[in-house]
């Protein structure tokens, strides 16, 4: 799937939105010498996850996601099967009964979801994911609230990647449609700097065409090397852009594979695509 450079046939496009290094807070972690690092494996892989809503029953059931370098990993399947509570799960807004979430080697279990951001984690949840009285560029700016160096080049970066939110910067971000309140959403997550970019339904509510246009700004970010991990609604169309697909059904994992090779699966197509 992917070539030697580990970025597939993506390339490398210097969109710089990426952020090898880290955010300085913490140190970058480094492979091996690290009591918890074990070099190689998945960028980021929240393995083997149990674990429900407070003392509540357990939603997951043994559930893997994972995503590695310079990919996109593309999570579907029915509603409530648990993809929204998996991916809570790897940003720490749940307790696992069992399982753990690594980070680039590191066991980041334990951390509170603030951390995790602090270690390189950009996520953007399915519901509330703008401050709708805020402004576009307001929000932007809420989004680089760990930073304490010059984001003027990220928000430039994002204004370069999502035009209208330049255009629209003055504007409250509830007044904008919904595809352009994804964009803002999507650019609140870069303005970190991530290492890994974390989506749940990007896409939800907005046209066949508006999301043909989220896919593409969203292949263009993982082609500057930041590794995309996302829940889709359009299985079919996210699988297309997918180097690995995950479907999830009643918190488990139900079939597991590139995007490609899900996508051209009989039981796969019949169950989850429409046949
Ligand atoms: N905050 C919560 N507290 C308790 N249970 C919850 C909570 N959020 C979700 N659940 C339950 O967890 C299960 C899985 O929900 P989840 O939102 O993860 O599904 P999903 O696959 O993301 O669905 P959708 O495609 O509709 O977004 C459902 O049974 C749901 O009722
Ligand atoms: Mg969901």
């Amino acid at each position: 799937m992917s070539g030697g450079d580990g970025y597939g046939d993506r390339g490398n496009r210097d969109l710089s939105i990426a952020n090898a290094g880290g955010m300085g807070e913490d140190s970058p972690v480094h492979e091996g010498g690290h009591a918890f690092v074990a070099p190689g494996g998945p960028f980021l892989i929240g393995e083997a996850m149990t674990g429900g809503y407070g003392r509540g029953a357990d939603i997951l059931h043994g559930c893997t996601i994972a995503v590695e370098r310079g990919e996109i990993a593309v999570i579907v399947g029915p509603n409530g099967a648990g993809k929204s509570t998996a991916m809570k799960a790897v940003f720490g807004m749940l307790n696992l009964r069992e399982g753990a979430v690594r980070l680039d080697g590191e066991d980041i279990t334990g951390l509170s979801p603030q951390a995790r951001v602090r270690k390189g984690m950009g996520f953007v949840p399915q519901t509330h994911n703008i401050f709708a009285s805020m402004s576009v560029e307001e929000n932007l700016e809420m989004g680089a609230f760990i930073r304490r160096d010059d984001f003027r080049d990220t928000m430039a970066q994002v204004y370069d990647l999502f035009p209208i939110l330049k255009e629209k910067r003055r504007q409250a971000a509830g007044e904008l449609s919904g595809g352009q309140r994804q964009q803002v959403a999507v650019g609140r997550a870069l303005m970190t700097r991530p290492k890994v970019l974390m989506l749940d339904e990007p896409t939800a509510g907005v046209s066949p065409i508006v999301m043909d246009e989220l896919f593409d700004r969203i292949i263009e970010v993982a082609r500057t090397g930041l590794p995309v991990l996302m829940v889709e609604q359009n299985a079919r169309q996210a699988l297309a852009i997918a180097d690995k697909g995950y479907v999830l059904v009643q918190g488990r994992n139900a079939h597991t594979g590139t995007g490609k090779g899900l996508l051209a699966d009989d039981e796969v197509r019949r169950s989850f695509l429409g046949g």
